[in-house]
């Protein structure tokens, strides 16, 4: 099969383009941006080869009017209904529209609540712009990670002003269900809280069900602004492109004020390949989602089997794998896999200063090179007993 066939050696591409496969050093299995090592979709690359035919001159203001339609069909099809082009800003990519939404809903000083761990630039958005983070970690269950609605009460003050979402979770691979998000938007508008809701990764879904927060009703719809891209599920990161949802025109035009000038015109490539995947990149998708649940499966068996000592619960969502080895190697863990085992991973600590310990995998690979890194872990982890 085609996802099968990658090499390091072919994926290490001789140019230096690739951030994850020239990071570490040739001997390191690369394993942490979120990327895939897959190709992306052939409609893609036609669509973008297509697009360099016509004028590349300054695209229209808002954007491509077909790729906007597009995206309306998608998010209607998620349940997000009654938008038009006008409740849609096109960003850069979505990191933009993250910044973007933390500088327009909040002020230097205000209070802002995510749950941890979470996409490090959440956490660094903040930090850097000199708001005040409330963290309302996830709790562990049996039956995997859950919001602690109590503490998540206990963190509002007269200062706190916006609530930050990551749904599917990256890196939990959680995909929150109607109820839990039915008690956050019951929060947030008890509250009269922003929410930014960040759902990049909803087409990447394994278990349950994506729905769009700002679905659930008109009152929440107006306080909230919904993110999402093309690069997570087609896997376009290096060509960017995001856009920030609103049924509420003014969220929109705050977002707007913050970018303008610094966020630039979508990229007319961009927008071509986000068109063609949402036009044309559906089979790909099936295809890709349908071998990443096998590979999840197959992390979840070999964990069970041979890393009964980690603490893991299987990704509902994302490519993500995120991993507890903090009572085996304690805060060295990522050094001990980088240096011991040779895996390139993401140390947990980037997505929340109490995650030492914890790692974060990327499975978006063929099922040999993984099942390669999964040997290389247990290696290290039983050459301690
Ligand atoms: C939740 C989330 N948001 C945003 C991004 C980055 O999006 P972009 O590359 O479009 O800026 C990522 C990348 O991993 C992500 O996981």
């Amino acid at each position: 099969m085609r996802l099968d066939d990658l090499t390091p050696s072919t994926l290490r591409d001789p140019y230096g383009y690739s951030l994850k496969w020239h990071f570490f050093p040739e001997d390191v299995l690369p394993m942490w941006v979120a990327d895939m090592d897959f190709p992306i979709a052939p409609a893609i690359v036609q669509g973008v080869l297509e697009r360099l035919q016509e004028r590349v001159g300054y695209p229209q203001m808002k954007g491509d009017p077909a790729l906007l339609q597009s995206i309306l069909q998608q998010q209607e099809a998620r349940g997000l209904k009654g938008l038009t082009p006008d409740n849609l800003l096109l960003t850069t990519s979505v990191v933009p529209g993250i910044y973007a939404s933390v500088l327009a809903l909040s002020s230097p000083g205000d209070e802002v609540i995510t749950q941890v761990p979470v996409y490090h630039p959440f956490l660094n958005a903040l930090q850097e712009h000199h708001r005040v983070a409330r963290y309302n970690p996830l709790q562990r269950t049996p039956q995997g990670w859950a919001i602690d609605f109590d503490q998540l009460e206990s963190l509002v003050t007269p200062r706190t002003r916006l609530l930050l979402l990551c749904n599917p979770q990256n890196p939990t691979g959680r995909v929150f269900r109607r109820d839990e998000l039915e008690r956050l938007a019951e929060f947030a508008l008890r509250h009269r809280l922003w929410v930014m809701s960040d759902e990049l990764w909803a087409d990447l879904i394994y278990e349950g069900r994506h729905i769009p927060l700002a679905s659930l009703g008109p009152e929440i719809a107006q306080r909230t602004v919904t993110l999402t891209g093309p690069c997570k599920a087609y896997n376009t990161a290096g060509l960017g492109g995001g856009v920030a949802i609103s049924h509420n025109p003014q969220i929109l035009a705050a977002l707007a004020r913050v970018l303008k000038g610094l966020g630039g015109h979508p990229n007319v490539l961009a927008m071509a390949a986000w068109r063609a995947a949402l036009e044309h990149g559906q089979a790909w998708l099936e295809e890709v989602r349908a071998y990443l649940r096998g590979n999840r499966d197959l992390i979840t068996a070999f964990v069970q089997q041979h890393l009964p000592q980690v603490g893991y619960w299987p990704p509902e969502a994302t490519y993500l794998a995120w991993f507890d080895f903090s009572a085996t190697f304690g805060p060295r863990a990522h050094q001990v896999m980088l240096e011991q085992a040779k895996l390139g991973l993401n140390d947990g600590q980037m997505f929340g200063h109490q995650y030492q310990g914890w790692l974060r995998l990327n499975f978006a690979t063929s099922r040999d090179l993984l099942q390669e890194a999964l040997e290389r872990m247990a290696r290290v982890v039983q050459a301690l007993a």
